[in-house]
């Protein structure tokens, strides 16, 4: 499949493309660190919500201490500054089995995508945090942008509603992550332009892994908290935004 194949699903399920100008400031030299940075979070923070789905639905309870034990170099590194490279690339991969739980008809399939999901997005931390380090860019722990906490806010907060409102989240945080991906490849350097088009594959298959799950656990169609997700997100990627991140919204800097 190539590029123009991968992005058209994506570019057909997202309300708005990224605003040129948040191009704008994403091409300027002096905001890679920034972005980099944030990338490397973004990557942990995917990890995490694939791995609260795994333990609050689908695993059984030894599974879900392995599961925080697979976790835990990376949250390490994030929030204690603790560890390098060397040791997350050991860490990368899940060694003991994932069991899921008999009384959840789910289990099985939110199991076998989402622990595939969270090996992927590790794996890319570590490539994140390689480019990082051969750049000489420090990784500093920066505050969460406004985007994936406005769309976890109006998840409803009951079941199961949560749980596909979540997938929902899932595959729009995916999606546009994937089409950022792709618009900023032209304005960086050949290195960082082949490594976000290798992401692209992987993260238009977690975007439709989300989707999926969401339309087989719930009972009813989805379309209207799509459609509800959609335009919420759209706003945000099209609203000004005083802070600049990967998922920021409209550049309002100096507004
Ligand atoms: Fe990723
Ligand atoms: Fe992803």
């Amino acid at each position: 499949m190539n590029f123009a194949e991968i992005l058209q699903p994506i570019d057909e399920f997202l309300q708005c493309k990224t605003p040129a100008a948040w191009l704008d400031e994403a091409k300027k030299p002096e905001r890679l660190a920034i972005l980099l940075q944030d990338h490397l979070v973004c990557e942990l923070k995917a990890a995490q919500t694939a791995m609260y789905l795994l333990r609050r639905y689908a695993c059984d309870h030894d599974s879900a201490t392995t599961l925080l034990n697979w976790l835990k170099p990376f949250e390490d590194f994030a929030y204690r500054f603790d560890g390098d490279l060397t040791r997350l690339k050991q860490a990368e991969k899940l060694t003991k089995s994932i069991i899921g739980r008999s009384d959840f008809q789910h289990s099985d399939v939110i199991i076998d995508k989402m622990v595939l999901l969270i090996r992927e997005e590790l794996h890319h931390f570590c490539q994140v945090l390689e480019i990082m380090q051969q750049r000489g860019i420090p990784y500093e722990n920066i505050s969460a942008s406004r985007y994936a906490k406005t769309l976890i806010q109006h998840c409803k907060t009951h079941e199961p509603q949560i749980l596909i409102d979540k997938l929902i989240c899932g595959a729009y945080i995916e999606a546009r992550s994937c089409e950022r991906f792709a618009s900023i490849a032209p304005f960086v350097d050949s290195e960082l332009a082949s490594f976000y088009q290798s992401l692209l594959r992987s993260e238009a298959r977690h975007f439709s892994d989300y989707l999926e799950l969401a339309q087989t656990i719930s009972k009813v169609d989805i379309a209207p908290r799509v459609q509800y997700f959609g335009q919420l997100e759209a706003e945000l990627i099209s609203a000004p935004d005083a802070d600049f991140k990967f998922h920021s919204g409209s550049p309002a800097i100096n507004a």
